[in-house]
């Protein structure tokens, strides 16, 4: 720890010893576990995400198996969707669309977490090594932040929240229609329910546990005493944004999961056990 009696560097310490300048460090780093282990797992997982949802926002079928509808294609605005018993197939755009109903919405979903801060994170960590890690300097020779296009438009995740809790909503409404067998008669229930049950509790997990959310509820307040219901929503989306990361990686997995299962049912390949 710095003393006031520290020499600085190149002057004469007591006892005319001369300090050494700075120490002069040729390697990138000094770690020696295995830093790389993170960025490199982080970018195959959103890869591997990445491929398969690009696979499935382009196939534009074997969405639907009622009374289950996958949540890439949910709502779904397009024309030519498939008709859902009760379920979100509104024809918003009209007969000129013609590509896959996916592609009208994942822009919601795709841009609240491509803006999310923990995303940002992890692909500017794992693709653009900026930097790849703690304490490992970065390959790039100049660094502007955020402040400038692209990048600036990271500023837009408070705006993509919004649309983010109507999708959550619209998503809730279809796992409650999942409680109806393939005729559309309540009180019933199959695998594909509990799927699509767990898929939405970790969407709204995550949701609810963005930062934007916990400035929204808790923030531009001068005292909390005077806010006790704000103060109590803040402390409970504080507990939730604590587990931020968890929540990006369990909900990423679950709605590919949730798609994945309608896909099976869809195309005949596995049959949803009902379970009354
Ligand atoms: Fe991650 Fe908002 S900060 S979703």
């Amino acid at each position: 720890m710095a003393t006031g009696t520290d020499p600085r560097p190149g002057t004469a310490a007591p006892g005319g010893v001369l300090h050494p300048a700075r120490a002069a460090i040729g390697a990138r780093h000094l770690r020696r576990d295995r830093w790389w282990l993170a960025p490199a797992g982080t970018a195959a997982g959103l890869l591997a995400f990445v491929v398969y949802s690009t696979w499935r926002a382009f196939a534009n079928g074997d969405y639907y198996a009622a009374p289950y509808v996958s949540p890439f294609y949910s709502p779904c605005v397009a024309h030519n969707c498939v008709p859902m018993k009760g379920g979100a197939d509104w024809d918003l755009v009209g007969s000129w669309w013609s590509l896959s109903p996916a592609l009208l919405i994942l822009i919601f979903p795709l841009g609240f977490r491509l803006t999310c801060y923990y995303y940002r994170k992890a692909y500017y960590r794992g693709f653009w090594a900026s930097p790849p890690a703690c304490a490992v300097a970065e390959p790039h020779a100049r660094y502007s932040g955020e402040t400038r296009f692209p990048l600036i438009l990271q500023n837009l995740h408070r705006y993509f929240f919004y649309f983010a809790v109507i999708v959550a909503g619209i998503l809730s409404y279809d796992a409650v229609l999942a409680f109806r067998d393939a005729d559309g008669h309540w009180g019933h229930m199959g695998l594909g329910t509990l799927v699509l049950l767990a898929n939405i509790a970790l969407i709204w997990a995550y949701t609810l546990s963005c930062h934007s959310c916990r400035h929204i509820v808790g923030g531009r307040l001068r005292n909390f005493s005077k806010h006790p219901v704000r103060y109590r929503m803040w402390g409970l989306v504080s507990r939730l944004n604590a587990r931020h990361m968890q929540l990006a990686w369990a909900s990423l997995v679950s709605v590919a999961a949730a798609d994945f299962y309608v896909y099976l049912v869809a195309s005949g390949a596995f049959d949803d056990p009902r379970f009354f």
